[in-house]
């Protein structure tokens, strides 16, 4: 049966990347149908609202969301509840992901791109498993009275024991290791959080299970990054360090990630990168993170390994080959890397 995917184009450079990928699904699987959902800036200029009723409706009709990026300077100035941010987090906790999959995989031919010598990144590959609908983002009291600001960081046992077995199935799949990061000898919730994470491993005993206080977990991704396979973690640590674990690679315009539930409701997919508007319209911008993005929804929602290895391969090939655009370097734009991964699939597929 084909498979419908919600398209959340977005703001910025959304757009053109939206479109470079599209042309490379079309190409590999014949019949996606596609629904095209407002969210963040745009939702704001046509509803004033980020996340619209109407987009949340549509969230019923899809199988996956696929989304490029939000936001912008245009919106700076709007209270909270009205920022496009707002909308992605509703949107988040809608479809109830809880577990946001962040890989950083440094590819060879860029590893001289990143910032830290090439032997310490050459080979780096990591993926972050974020815990993404709890923890201070979400907890209860949250308030500011121009006086005080209030967050709180709430987990339960079973939140964490959760998002501990997506990153132990990870594990299991990788190198067996996983990292759990929190801030157990400060925070009451970091203490909660070890104990369910250590309870966690006693299905899992092949995983050799470590923890690691956050601070230490963000000098250590610098200084030797290779020691890390997966790791585990709450929501604002995981936005830290999945950013901070982005740069090792070089160019955060290559970082693809999968939000998931626990499969009853569609899966979201969404590059790690901004809108970029200082690019948007120009042509200019790097489609490959949307286009891993769109990778990792072939394989997590739709079971299809096959097409979502080739276009990582293409991807790969592409890159390999120099064709970059200006965040790595290179001189392309959006369309010509498009056109390059598009010949490259094609003859992947006439051999397939
Ligand atoms: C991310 C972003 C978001 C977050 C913002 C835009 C709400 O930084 O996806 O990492 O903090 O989760
Ligand atoms: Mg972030």
């Amino acid at each position: 049966m084909s498979k419908t995917i919600g398209l959340i184009a977005g703001d910025g450079i959304g757009p053109e990347i939206t479109e470079a990928t599209v042309k490379v699904l079309n190409q590999l699987v014949a019949d996606f149908k596609y629904i095209d959902i407002d969210l963040g800036g745009v939702a704001i200029d046509k509803h004033a609202n980020p996340f619209p009723d109407e987009s949340k409706a549509k969230l019923k009709e899809v199988d996956a969301v696929l989304m490029a990026a939000i936001g912008g300077p245009k919106y700076d100035d709007l209270p909270r509840e009205m920022r496009p941010e707002t909308g992605l987090l509703g949107l988040r906790k809608e479809l109830e992901t809880f577990a946001n999959i962040r890989p950083a995989k440094v590819f060879d031919a860029l590893a001289h791109l990143s910032s830290l010598k090439t032997e310490i990144v050459k080979g780096t590959d990591i993926v972050v498993v974020r815990e993404l609908t709890g923890g201070i983002y979400f907890g209860q009291p949250s308030s500011n009275d121009g006086e005080t600001g209030i967050n709180t960081m709430v987990y339960s046992k079973e939140e964490v024991k959760r998002i501990a077995r997506v990153a132990f199935d990870f594990a299991m799949k990788r190198s067996r290791k996983l990292c759990s990061v929190d801030k157990a000898n400060v925070l009451n919730v970091s203490q909660l959080w070890r104990d369910a994470v250590t309870e966690v491993a006693t299905d899992y005993p092949e995983v050799e299970l470590s923890h690691m206080y956050v601070d230490n977990a963000a000098m250590q991704l610098i200084k030797d990054p290779k020691q890390f396979d997966v790791i585990v973690t709450g929501n604002l640590f995981g936005d830290i360090l999945s950013d901070e674990a982005s740069m090792l690679t070089g160019s955060i315009g290559l970082l693809p990630s999968a939000s998931l539930g626990d499969g009853s409701k569609p899966g979201l997919y969404e590059p790690v990168h901004g809108s970029a508007p200082d690019i948007a319209g120009k042509g200019l911008a790097n489609p490959a993170a949307m286009m891993l993005s769109a990778a990792m929804m072939l394989r997590y929602s739709f079971d299809m390994d096959k097409e979502a290895t080739m276009l990582e391969t293409a991807i790969q090939e592409i890159l390999q080959a120099g064709i970059t655009t200006a965040d790595l370097g290179g001189s392309a734009g959006t369309q010509e890397i498009g056109e390059a991964i598009h010949k490259q699939l094609e003859t992947a597929l006439s051999k397939a």
